[in-house]
């Protein structure tokens, strides 16, 4: 529609205003698909990078500059995290355990690792009403993108890293049964340069297991040091620190 300027310049405007707005719409449309290819492969760096972190080991990819020994009141913040999440996971039922490094603090000697930088919960199917009473728990401290497969908890100075795992039902010939997927583990990119990490789905069949993690009881996996044999193939068998503290 051109409404009739009184000073008499209503058909250049007429003329042109189509074409600026045919114009616009082109640059915003490029712009948009610019904007979403950049970020869809972004968001695809990030999920291979965080999908990979725990098959590339954690104690590998962590900073030279990391400390190889954590404060103990850094290490009191931790365990309190740990179990206040815990503790809202228990609260909605959630099925959870410790796993990574953590669970190998649990294994070498119930107690948290010295050189890790942060505490590790694994949990399956978690709800909105699982987030809401994590979020009630911590606070504000909170990050979640369902891509990038975990969630980051952190606290003064305590980190919690959630990995979010989902069932996948797979039969399989082996004494593999069903095996469990990480939420969000898709695209050629991922199945491309990492392995998928699964586990026996009887490691973490209810009632889990406890263990002490520095004097608290926590949720492990079913079968001792099996669950890490799945996890880290390569070198569960050994203690492997990172290279910066050796
Ligand atoms: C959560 O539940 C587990 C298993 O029932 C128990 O061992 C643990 O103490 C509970 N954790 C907390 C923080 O309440
Ligand atoms: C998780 O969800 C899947 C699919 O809905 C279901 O088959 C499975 O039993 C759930 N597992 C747990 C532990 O809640
Ligand atoms: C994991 O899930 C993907 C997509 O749902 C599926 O294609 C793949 O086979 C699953 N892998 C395992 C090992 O369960």
């Amino acid at each position: 529609m051109c409404l009739t300027s009184p000073r008499g310049h209503s058909s250049l405007s007429c003329r042109t205003l189509p074409v600026v707005v045919f114009m616009v719409f082109v640059l915003s449309a490029a712009v948009l698909t610019c904007r979403a290819l950049f970020s869809h492969s972004h968001q695809q760096r990030e999920l291979a990078k965080s999908v990979c972190l725990h098959r590339e080991k954690w104690y590998m990819t962590q900073a030279a500059n990391s400390r190889c020994r954590a404060d103990a009141s850094q290490m009191t913040q931790r365990l309190a995290l740990l179990k206040d999440i815990s503790s809202a996971l228990n609260k909605s039922n959630t099925l959870h355990w410790l796993c990574y490094g953590t669970l190998w603090g649990v294994l070498r000697g119930n107690s948290l690792l010295d050189y890790d930088i942060d505490g590790d919960l694994c949990v399956v199917n978690v709800s909105q009403n699982a987030l809401a009473r994590i979020v009630a728990a911590v606070g504000e401290g909170i990050r979640y993108a369902p891509t990038y497969t975990s969630l980051r908890v952190w606290r003064a100075e305590a980190i919690v890293e959630i990995t979010l795992y989902e069932f996948t039902e797979l039969a399989d010939d082996n004494t593999v049964d069903t095996l469990v997927n990480l939420s969000g583990w898709t695209g050629p990119y991922v199945s491309r340069s990492c392995k998928i990490e699964s586990f026996p789905s009887r490691l973490i069949t209810r009632p889990l297991p406890s263990d002490k993690l520095n004097e608290v009881l926590f949720p492990v996996p079913r079968e001792g040091v099996e669950m890490q044999m799945h996890v880290y193939p390569d070198d569960w068998h050994s203690i492997v620190l990172p290279q910066h503290c050796v």
